[in-house]
C-alpha cells in the first residue's frame, strides 16, 4: 500500500494506460482524481474504484485548456487536500504529412500533449506536497518513429526534455519528475492508429498490457523510486533494442 493517504491526479484516466494506472493507485490506497475529456469514461473508472472499496472522483477536462486544468487542480485539492502525484497521460495523434497538415492541427497536438504537461506542472506544483512525484507519458516515438506522426513524435521528444529540465527546478522540494516511454500497448490508441493498421508501423514484437505500464508509472510515483529523477524509463518489452 504505497499510496495510503496520498492524492493522485491521472489525466486520460478513462481508458488504456491511464485507466490501469488509476486502478493500481487506488488498489494501493490513493485517492484518485480521474481526469478525462470523456467524462463518462472517467466516471466508469471511478465506479470500478469505488466498487472495489477505493476513493476517486471523475473530472471532465480538455488537458490542452489552461482554465480547465486549473479547475481540475482546484477541485482535486478541495476534495482531497494537497497533491502527491500527477500523471500526465492524456495525449492524441494525427496522421498527416507536415506539408499537408493544417497549422491548427499541428498546434492542437502540441498543446494537448506538451501544453497539458506544462499546465498541470505550472498550476499543480504549487499545490503539491514536498516529496511528491510527477510522471509524464512519452513514447518510443520520441526515439524512433514512422512517417506522418511528426507532431506526436515532436511532442513526446519535448516531454522528455521538459521532464529532465523540470526535475532540476524541483530538487529543493524533493518533487521528482520522470517520464515513461511505452512501446506498443494494447489500448484503443494503438489499434486506432492507421500506420499500425496498414503495417507501416510494425508491432509484430511484444505488445504490452496497460497494467505493465501502470506498474512502471506507480513505481516512479512511489518512494521505491526515491533515487530516480529526471529520466525516462522505456517500457517497451525490448522493442527499441531490436533492429
Ligand atoms: N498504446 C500505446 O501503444 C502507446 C504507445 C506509446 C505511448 N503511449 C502513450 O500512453 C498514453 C496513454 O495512451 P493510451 O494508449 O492509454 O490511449 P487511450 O486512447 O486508451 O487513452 C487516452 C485517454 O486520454 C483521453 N484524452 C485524449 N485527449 C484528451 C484531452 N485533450 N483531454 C483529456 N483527456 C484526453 C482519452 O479520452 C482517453 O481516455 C498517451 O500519452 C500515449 O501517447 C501509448
Amino acid at each position: 500500500m504505497r499510496f495510503t493517504n496520498k492524492t493522485c491526479i491521472v489525466t486520460g484516466g478513462g481508458s488504456g494506460i491511464g485507466l490501469a494506472a488509476c486502478l493500481q493507485f487506488a488498489r494501493e490506497g490513493a485517492r484518485v482524481a480521474v481526469a478525462d475529456l470523456h467524462v463518462e469514461a472517467a466516471q466508469q473508472t471511478v465506479a470500478a474504484i469505488v466498487a472495489a472499496g477505493g476513493t476517486a472522483l471523475a473530472l471532465a477536462v480538455d488537458v490542452g485548456n489552461s482554465a480547465q486544468v486549473q479547475d481540475v487542480i482546484a477541485k482535486t485539492v478541495a476534495a482531497y487536500g494537497p497533491i502527491d502525484a500527477i500523471v500526465n497521460d492524456a495525449a492524441m495523434m494525427t496522421f498527416t504529412p507536415i506539408v499537408d497538415i493544417a497549422e491548427a492541427d499541428f498546434f492542437h497536438v502540441i498543446t494537448t500533449n506538451l501544453g497539458s504537461v506544462f499546465y498541470f506542472c505550472k498550476y499543480g506544483i504549487p499545490h503539491m506536497n514536498d516529496g511528491g512525484a510527477i510522471v509524464n507519458l512519452s513514447s518510443v516515438h520520441a526515439h524512433a518513429t514512422t512517417a506522418n506522426v511528426v507532431p506526436y513524435a515532436s511532442s513526446k521528444g519535448a516531454i522528455e526534455a521538459f521532464t529532465r529540465g523540470l526535475s532540476i527546478e524541483l530538487t529543493a522540494r524533493k518533487i521528482r519528475v520522470n517520464a515513461v516511454a511505452p512501446g506498443a500497448v494494447d489500448t484503443p490508441m494503438l489499434w486506432n492508429n492507421p500506420n499500425v493498421k496498414s503495417g507501416a508501423e510494425k508491432v509484430t514484437g511484444a505488445i504490452g498490457k496497460p497494467e505493465d505500464l501502470a506498474a512502471a508509472i506507480c513505481f516512479l510515483a512511489s518512494s521505491d523510486a526515491a533515487f530516480v529523477n529526471g529520466t525516462t524509463l522505456v517500457v517497451d518489452g525490448g522493442r527499441l533494442a531490436n533492429l
